[in-house]
C-alpha cells in the first residue's frame, strides 16, 4: 500500500474521530516511521526542535492513534495496524454501516446474528452478515484492479450462480477472493469464507454453513434435507460463498479433479448450484480445476471459471514491502518467478539473508535458484500428479523449447492417449503453459517448474 495511501487514511481516521487533522508534527513522525526510520532525529533536525519534543509528541500520537483506532499502536505496529484498517475499512466511521463485522481479526464476525428473513428477497439487504471463519488475515493486497473488477461483473451483472477461481498454488487465489469479499460485501446479506483444507465431507461443510443462517424449528437430520435447506438460503437471501481449497478434495495420485470417495457428494452439490433458481454465488478456489467445470460452463449460463495468473508490475510492491534493494532488476527478478506472489515472498526472504536485499548481486547467481520453502511448497504439489503426468513432466524438463503434444509419441513409452491426457492433467493443474502459434498448440514448463523437476527427478 503507497506511504500516501495510508497517511491519508490516518488523517481521515483521525479527522473523523476528533474533528481534527493531523498536524505538521505528527504527520512527519508518521511518515519517518512508516518508512521505517528512526524518527526523533531526522524530525528534530528539520524542525529544529529537540528530539525529547519529537519523542513527547510520538508518545501523544501514538494514543491518539490507539484510542481512534481500537488497538494498541506503537511505532513499531503502526504500519501493520494502519493498513490492515485501510484494507478491512472496519472503523465503523468509515466502514458502511450496513456491514455487520468483527473489529478483531479479519472481518469474520464468529457467528452471525439471526436476521429476520427479508419480505422481499431482492430489496436491498439491511445488514450484511458477514462470517470468514479462519481466514487468513490480509495486511497488504496489490493491485488486481483487472481481476476484481472481472469478478465483480461477473458476479453483480452477470449473476454468476457458481464461479470458480483457479491457479497454481501461491499465485493469490486466496488473497484475491478476500479483496473481492471486502470490496463487495455490502451487496449481499451473507458473506461467509470457508476453507476445506482438511476435506470434510459436504455434510459437515453444509451443518456448518446452516448455523450462519437463522436456524429452523426443526434442525435437518439428513444431507438431503441439509442441501434443500441451504439451497432455500440462497433463494432467500443473496449470498457470496468463498469456498476455498477445492483441491483439497480431490485424491492425490490421481487425474486431478477427482473426488475424494467421501467427497464424491460435492460434485453433486456444486452442479444444484449451477441448475438451481437462486439470487447466490458460490466461489471455488482450487489449485486443480474440478473435472464437471468444463460440462457445467458449457451446459449452464451461470458459471465461469477463471484462472489467476502473474501478480505482473504490481509485484513491486511485494519486493519493496520486503525492503529489497536494486529496484531496476526487480521486473527481471519478478519475470524469472512468473510474478507469483508466494514464490517472490520466499525468494526475497533467501535475497534479504544471504544477498544483503541486494537482487542485483542475487542475479548474478545461476537462475533460478529455489529456496528451500519454495522446493517444499512445489513437492507438495509434485506428490499430487499420477505416474504419467511424472513421466511426461520430467520429459518436459529436458526441452529448452515449447513443443506440441505429438512431440511425445514415441519418446515416452505410453500410448498417444496416454500421452494426452497426461498433458491435458498438467495443464489442469496450472503445471504446464501453453502458447497458441498460427496453427499449433505448443506447452512448455515455466523456468522454476523446470529447475524444480531437474533437481528432484532427474539429477541427483
Ligand atoms: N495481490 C496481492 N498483494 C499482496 N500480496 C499477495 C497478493 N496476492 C498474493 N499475495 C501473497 O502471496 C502469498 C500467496 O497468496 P495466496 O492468496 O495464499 O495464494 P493461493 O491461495 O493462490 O495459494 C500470500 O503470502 C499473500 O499474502
Ligand atoms: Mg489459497
Amino acid at each position: 500500500m503507497e506511504l500516501k495511501e495510508v497517511l491519508r487514511f490516518a488523517d481521515e481516521k483521525v479527522f473523523a474521530e476528533t474533528g481534527k487533522h493531523l498536524d505538521d508534527l505528527q504527520e512527519a513522525i508518521l511518515k519517518e516511521t512508516l518508512q521505517g526510520r528512526k524518527y526523533a532525529a531526522k524530525v528534530a533536525q528539520d524542525r529544529d526542535c529537540s528530539e525529547g519534543y519529537v519523542r513527547v509528541a510520538a508518545a501523544e500520537l501514538w494514543k491518539l492513534l490507539s484510542e481512534v483506532l481500537g488497538e494498541e499502536v506503537s511505532k513499531g505496529n503502526v504500519r501493520a495496524i494502519l493498513e490492515r484498517a485501510k484494507f478491512y475499512n472496519f472503523s465503523p466511521t468509515i466502514n458502511s454501516e450496513n456491514v455487520t463485522v468483527n473489529n478483531n481479526v479479519n472481518i469474520c464476525q464468529e457467528k452471525a446474528i439471526s436476521p429476520t428473513p427479508p419480505q422481499n428477497p431482492q430489496q436491498t439487504p439491511t445488514q450484511s452478515h458477514i462470517d470468514l471463519g479462519d481466514a487468513p488475515e490480509i495486511f497488504t493486497f496489490f493491485d488486481r484492479t483487472s481481476e476484481l473488477s472481472t469478478l465483480e461483473n461477473s458476479i453483480a451483472q452477470q449473476r454468476t450462480r457458481l464461479i470458480a477461481l483457479l491457479g497454481i498454488s501461491g499465485i493469490g487465489k486466496t488473497t484475491l477472493s478476500l479483496g473481492l469479499i471486502n470490496q463487495i460485501k455490502t451487496q449481499f446479506d451473507y458473506v461467509i469464507y470457508r476453507s476445506l483444507r482438511f476435506s470434510p465431507t459436504l455434510e459437515a461443510t453444509l451443518t456448518n454453513l446452516l448455523q450462519i443462517f437463522p436456524q429452523p424449528t426443526e434442525a435437518p437430520q439428513n444431507i438431503d434435507t441439509k442441501i434443500s435447506q441451504l439451497l432455500s438460503h440462497l433463494r432467500n437471501y443473496r449470498c457470496l460463498i468463498v469456498l476455498d481449497d477445492v483441491q483439497m478434495l480431490f485424491c492425490s495420485g490421481q487425474p486431478p479433479g477427482e473426488y475424494k470417495s467421501d467427497c464424491q457428494d460435492y460434485q453433486l452439490f456444486f452442479k444444484l448450484i449451477a441448475e438451481v433458481s437462486h439470487q447466490s454465488c458460490l466461489m471455488l478456489n482450487s489449485s486443480e480445476k474440478p473435472r464437471e467445470f468444463v460440462r457445467l460452463e458449457k451446459a449452464y449460463h451461470p458459471v465461469r471459471s477463471f484462472e489467476l495468473g502473474s501478480l505482473g508490475i504490481a509485484a513491486k510492491d511485494i519486493l519493496q514491502s520486503e525492503k529489497l534493494s536494486d529496484e531496476e532488476t526487480w521486473e527481471t527478478l519478478i519475470d524469472i518467478y512468473q510474478g507469483n506472489p508466494l514464490w517472490l515472498e520466499l525468494t526475497a526472504t533467501l535475497i534479504r539473508e544471504l544477498f544483503g536485499g541486494r537482487v542485483a548481486e542475487f542475479l548474478q547467481c545461476e537462475m533460478p535458484i529455489l529456496d528451500e520453502g519454495l522446493q517444499s511448497q512445489l513437492s507438495q504439489q509434485f506428490q499430487r500428479l499420477t505416474p504419467p503426468e511424472l513421466a511426461v513432466v520430467t520429459h518436459f524438463a529436458s526441452l529448452a523449447e515449447p513443443v506440441a503434444v505429438t512431440y511425445f509419441f514415441n519418446k515416452i513409452p505410453l500410448s498417444s492417449l496416454k500421452i494426452i491426457n497426461a498433458v491435458r492433467s498438467l495443464r489442469s493443474r496450472f503445471l504446464l503453459d501453453a502458447i497458441e502459434e498460427e496453427k499449433i498448440t505448443l506447452f512448455t514448463l515455466n523456468p522454476v517448474l523446470r529447475h524444480y523437476v531437474q533437481s528432484r527427478y532427474v539429477s541427483n
